[in-house]
């Protein structure tokens, strides 16, 4: 959702501000916004639409400074417009915000806020929190650090701000509380941004801010406060993240490049935890608790779309391996319930980003009822692994396309690592069995490399159904998820209609769409259920639906009856999951870009769902 950056330091802020807009642009977002100011002057430019909008309609103005703070905006607050887009002015006009998140408490403050003679530009939240702040500095003699501390102790809800005064043109002034923020440490100059992608070509040294910190940043000096006036010492650390891994390397688009890279990110997720020859897997993250996870009664695993995707197949592979129960819930859903947990209970909380809003808040209430927690997250340093009493982290490296494709596989790695873990620690598998599967494991990412070389058979297919309105996937067991998945790729990035269901539902209603239009992608490879699916393909082909079936390599019976059909190696079921994945990412992938989808950044989505 919306991006963040600041600059404060040396050198010209807009070009830094601007590159740091376009590294964030895979957050998703409507419009973007720089201020910058130059001899005490403040100066604001801000447009709806991409980022190049912004860049050419500021070409040509005044564009100096050296300190600078940038925005990309996914509406909440009024529509997508100039007039809405950050940075926000106050009445005076000399204090400038940009913000990610919600003012929960926006209209009681509006209210009061005219009663005493403020009016507003825009409709967003935002605009009412620096008109607040400007109110308490003006009316309490106080500095304007100050005045933040106190504004935002009088607002609820969820924010990253940065704040910029032109009466002063050597500070901002940053805060955090359930948004991310990040700020990078370079020599007489600091960044801010909503993720290190905008700071790791400056700096390799990062402060990940906390919830309810204020930071206070000059040129060379900075000062981390809490909400409640306690000063902090900031904790700088060392950024894992490499340049290289925020390019193209050569792809037409970051999906495609991230597909292709699952060979090597599931090695990663794997790298130092499997240790086949022993029969053992190692997840320091979660081993303080491997003693608890010998008795535990029941696993809750909340997430939302594809890594709620991950948690289904999480459910198949723990009950499967480790004979516990698994529930998987909408976390969206979950938080709203009154969900009975108790502190037996173990709650996996799944998150690509790890700053999913309502993910966060279906930890805190598990937290809150005494669960124990374990996330799973790709972004190091992100909030859910920082609230978690534990965790996993995913290794996959940045996932830039917005529709995730190796953060999934990886997320499915990690849950069946977590599997055969307890089932290691429960003694529900024998070690000779363990031994057998995590040999196997340790093949995966050669077998992924294998089904990648379908591709140009994958993209012949998506030429025959690019024009499609609907599309149905249908999978059964472990492969009921992958057709979760599959469908919500197709929709998320070619905006075509596309639903997952179990395959034996679908003659409990979906039957009625099925005509010569409607393709219908089964996952069909050797698993248990394999003959079950064979009855349900004939019940399509009955109806003349155009079959397109994933199959284990070597298949005779689906290929004899399906119109299309994509090869996979064989693998035990445990693994099937990573490998029929593989094809679905790329029918979508390649029908996206028949239709002319952006399909890194598909419209209205964001990468990271900071709200709820
Ligand atoms: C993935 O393709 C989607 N864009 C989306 O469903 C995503 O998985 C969801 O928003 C959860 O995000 P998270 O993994 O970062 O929590």
């Amino acid at each position: 959702m919306c991006g963040i950056v600041g600059y404060i330091g040396y050198r010209e802020a807009w070009p830094i501000v601007l590159k740091g807009l376009k590294r964030l642009e895979y957050r998703g977002y409507d419009s973007a916004g720089i201020a910058l100011i130059d001899n005490e002057n403040l100066n604001i430019y801000k447009k709806a639409g991409k980022v190049k909008e912004l860049e050419d309609f500021a070409a040509g103005k005044n564009l100096s400074g050296t300190i600078g703070m940038g925005h990309t905006r996914w509406a909440t607050h009024g529509a997508p417009s100039d007039r809405n887009s950050h940075p926000h002015t106050s009445q005076k006009g000399n204090l400038s915000i940009i913000h990610n998140g919600i003012i929960e408490n926006y209209a009681t403050l509006k209210e009061e806020l005219i009663s005493r003679g403020h009016s507003f530009n825009s409709d967003t939240d935002t605009e009412v929190l620096i008109h607040l702040i400007e109110d308490i500095y003006q009316n309490n003699n106080i500095q304007l650090t100050e005045a933040v501390r106190l504004a935002l102790n009088e607002v609820t809800g969820a924010y990253a701000i940065v704040i910029m005064d032109e009466e002063n043109p050597n500070q901002l002034i940053a805060a955090r509380k359930g948004s991310p923020m990040v700020i990078g440490v370079g020599e007489g100059e600091y960044f801010i941004a909503s993720d290190a992608t905008p700071i790791v070509e400056y700096t390799k040294n990062v402060i990940y801010l906390n919830d309810n910190e204020i930071a206070f940043l000059k040129r060379d000096e900075l000062e981390v406060k809490r909400l409640d006036n306690v000063v902090q010492t900031p904790y700088v650390q060392e950024l894992e993240l490499k340049l290289e891994m925020l390019e193209k390397g050569g792809y037409e688009h970051f999906m495609l490049k991230e597909i292709y890279e699952q060979p090597r990110s599931i090695r990663d997720c794997m790298r130092g935890r499997i240790y086949p020859e022993e029969g053992k897997v190692q997840l320091g993250g979660i081993k303080e608790f491997a003693d608890k996870l010998k008795n535990i009664d029941r696993i809750i695993i909340v997430a939302c779309g594809t890594s709620w995707h991950a948690g289904l197949v999480g459910e198949y592979l723990i009950e499967e391996y480790a004979r516990i129960p698994v529930e998987v819930e909408y976390a969206s859903e979950f938080r709203y319930r009154n969900p009975i947990i108790t502190e037996k209970d173990v709650v996996i909380a799944i998150s690509q980003s790890g700053e999913t809003a309502d993910t966060m808040a279906a930890i805190e209430m598990a937290k809150e009822k005494g669960a124990t927690i374990f996330g799973v997250c790709n972004v190091v340093g992100a909030s859910i692994p920082r609230i978690s009493h534990a965790g996993v982290y995913t290794h996959a490296g940045p996932e830039i396309g917005v529709a995730s494709t190796k953060a999934f596989t990886a997320q499915v790695t990690v849950l069946t690592l977590m599997a055969f873990y307890m089932a290691q620690q429960k003694g529900t598998l024998s070690n000779s069995t363990l031994r057998e599967l995590l040999t196997e494991l340790d093949c995966i990412p050669d077998k992924i490399q294998v089904a990648l070389q379908s591709d140009k058979l994958i993209k012949e297919i998506s030429a025959k159904f690019k024009d499609a309105r609907n599309c149905l996937f249908l999978g059964r067991g472990s492969g009921f998820p992958v057709a979760l998945e599959g469908a919500l790729k197709l929709k998320e990035i070619s905006y075509i209609h596309a639903e997952g269901y179990p395959a034996a539902e679908m003659k409990h209603g979906p039957i009625a769409l099925i005509d010569e239009e409607m393709p219908v992608v089964f996952i069909a490879t050797k698993n248990s259920s394999y003959e079950k699916v064979i009855s349900n393909i004939q019940e399509v082909k009955a109806r003349k639906g155009q079959v397109i079936a994933i199959v284990t390599e070597g298949d005779t019976e689906v290929k004899k009856m399906a119109d299309y059909y994509i090869e996979i190696p064989d693998a035990s079921e445990a693994f099937l999951p990573l490998l029929a994945t593989i094809p679905l990412q790329l029918l979508s992938y390649h029908i996206a870009v028949m239709r002319g989808c952006n399909v890194d950044q598909p419209r209205n989505l964001a990468k990271s769902v900071t709200v709820e």
